[in-house]
């Protein structure tokens, strides 16, 4: 099928800087992304300095290629209607309730999708599924999109995306693979083809892989669960070295030269936070146990559980060098985002070091270059809402949280703790030997990510 029309439903993180990159290097191809947060399309649609993602080289491609072939639009049916392939690109947040809850993937968003779809096409459509699903939801999505009965034809295909926020134009320009998994039937393998030569007008033929719809849902879950294993196995070192005066970096630097396992994600942290990797690995669990696979389910939730203790283990480290008691200490947070070069802040391991410190009535203070005070208070309330506080104790708590736009200032002025929560370059250019001193050498600070290049007696890394 020639496709001339693109309508991407969702215009996140995924939906907005792929379509982004797709518009630029297909200039033919109408391509226009669709949500139903009119706010959302709103903010694509204006300032560059103010779009909803934050993304390195994304308000570039943005001002080049925004109402030339690439549209930000709230009217969904019209373009469903409109374009011969449709991309789903829409959340799949862990179930909050109902069979699952706290486990499987929600995937009502998607479901949503598909019954638009079907209610509103006329035209033989090709269905990308964009977002992240359980192995077999195309199963799921056809069944929808065919209950109308409507005559027309809806080929699906699967096309992981495995961008990483803060590098995804980059990862998206140079794609380590484009996974695309199509069923076997004729109509199916000429879907493929018109997406992989979408694909092929900047990625290399042999990077782009084919296989069977099953497999390549199954393989996103796969590579997120893997890397997130590689976070949890050697965040779980940084606890043994702790223990036994083995350095974590030296560590790192030591298993990661062995060719066969390769330096990358080896870097200890405070725990992998964003929106995909807990949800994705609970979902993966979820299935396990759905197959009656019980030893492989426990065996990948111990990922995420590593991950929940070395959060704690961070906050408890804190505690205990405060004496046990840190009630109106002034402890300063840095960083908010879940990694460097982002404004996501799900999942942030910063949401629940603060939460912990709050309900133990320090004085929080919040410092990030991207992420604002309403971000972070909507952050805490959605954990308190899921840990069911009363009123009383949230209003205990905010009363306790504060934010600076100047952080060296604010933590020059009687602060005992800092937390490094998140990688950001400018916070290793602080003057931490002015720090220490002006504190009579009393201040701590806890670096998460260790990223501060001086050893000290009042840095604790990770
Ligand atoms: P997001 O929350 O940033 O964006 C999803 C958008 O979909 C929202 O703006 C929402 O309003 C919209 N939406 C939901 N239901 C809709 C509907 N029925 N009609 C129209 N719009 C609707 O999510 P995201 O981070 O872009 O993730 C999307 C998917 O991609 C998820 O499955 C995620 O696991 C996967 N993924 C995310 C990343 C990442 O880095 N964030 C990377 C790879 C894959
Ligand atoms: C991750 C994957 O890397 C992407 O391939 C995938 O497409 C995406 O999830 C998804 O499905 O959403 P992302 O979560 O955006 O991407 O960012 P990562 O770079 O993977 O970082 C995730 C978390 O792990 C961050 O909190 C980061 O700071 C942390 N991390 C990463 C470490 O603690 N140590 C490392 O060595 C690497």
């Amino acid at each position: 099928m020639k496709v001339n029309n693109i309508c991407c439903i969702g215009a996140g993180y995924v939906g907005g800087p792929t379509m982004a990159v797709i518009a630029l290097n297909c200039p033919k191809i109408n391509v226009t992304v669709v949500d139903s947060n009119p706010n959302k399309i709103r903010a694509w649609n204006g300032d560059l300095e103010k779009l909803p993602v934050f993304e390195p080289g994304l308000k570039e491609i943005i001002k080049k290629v925004r109402n030339k072939n690439l549209f930000f639009s709230a009217d969904i049916d019209k373009n469903i209607d409109l374009s011969e392939m449709i991309f789903m690109a829409v959340n799949t947040p862990t179930k909050e309730s109902g069979e699952g809850a706290g486990m499987a993937a929600d995937l009502k968003y998607v479901e949503a999708c598909a019954r638009n779809i079907a209610k509103v096409a006329k035209s033989d459509k090709i269905v990308v599924e964009k977002s992240t699903l359980p192995v077999r939801t195309a199963e799921k999505i056809k069944e929808i999109l065919d209950s109308e009965g409507n005559d027309v034809n809806f080929e699906i295909l699967s096309n992981p995306e495995f961008l990483a926020e803060g590098t995804a134009i980059q990862d998206l320009f140079k794609s380590d693979r484009v996974l695309i998994g199509s069923d076997s039937t004729k109509t199916a393998k000429s879907a493929a083809k018109s997406l992989i030569e979408i694909y092929s007008s900047w990625i290399p033929k042999e990077k782009i892989l084919t296989t069977n719809v099953w497999s390549s849902e199954l393989s996103k879950l796969a590579s997120n669960a893997m890397l997130a294993q590689r976070i949890s196995s050697i965040n779980s070192f940084s606890a043994i070295c702790e223990k036994t005066g083995a350095d974590i970096k030296e560590l790192s630097k030591a298993i990661g030269l062995d060719r066969r396992i390769g330096p990358k994600f080896l870097e200890p942290s405070v725990g992998f936070g964003g929106s995909c990797f807990q949800k994705d690995i609970l979902n993966l669990v979820y299935l396990c146990k759905h197959y009656g696979l019980y030893e492989v389910a426990e065996y990948w939730h111990q990922v995420v559980k590593i991950n929940d203790y070395q959060k704690n283990r961070f906050t408890q480290k804190i505690i205990d060098n405060l004496d046990g008691e840190i009630k109106q200490k002034k402890i300063v947070i840095l960083g908010w985002a879940f990694k460097s070069n982002s404004n996501d802040s799900r999942e942030s391991a910063s949401i629940y070091v603060s939460d912990k410190l709050l309900s133990l009535d320090a004085k929080v203070y919040v410092f990030d270059p991207l992420i604002k005070k309403t971000q972070v208070i909507l952050d805490l309330k959605k954990l308190w809402k899921k840990k069911l506080l009363v009123k009383k104790d949230i209003d205990r708590m905010l009363k306790n949280l504060e934010f600076t736009n100047d952080p060296q200032e604010t933590i020059l002025n009687r602060t005992s703790a800092v937390a490094i929560i998140t990688g950001w370059n400018d916070f290793k250019k602080y003057d931490w030997n002015k720090i220490i001193n002006q504190s009579n050498n009393k201040i701590l600070i806890f670096d998460g990510r260790n990223i501060l290049p001086m050893k000290h007696k009042r840095i604790l890394k990770i």
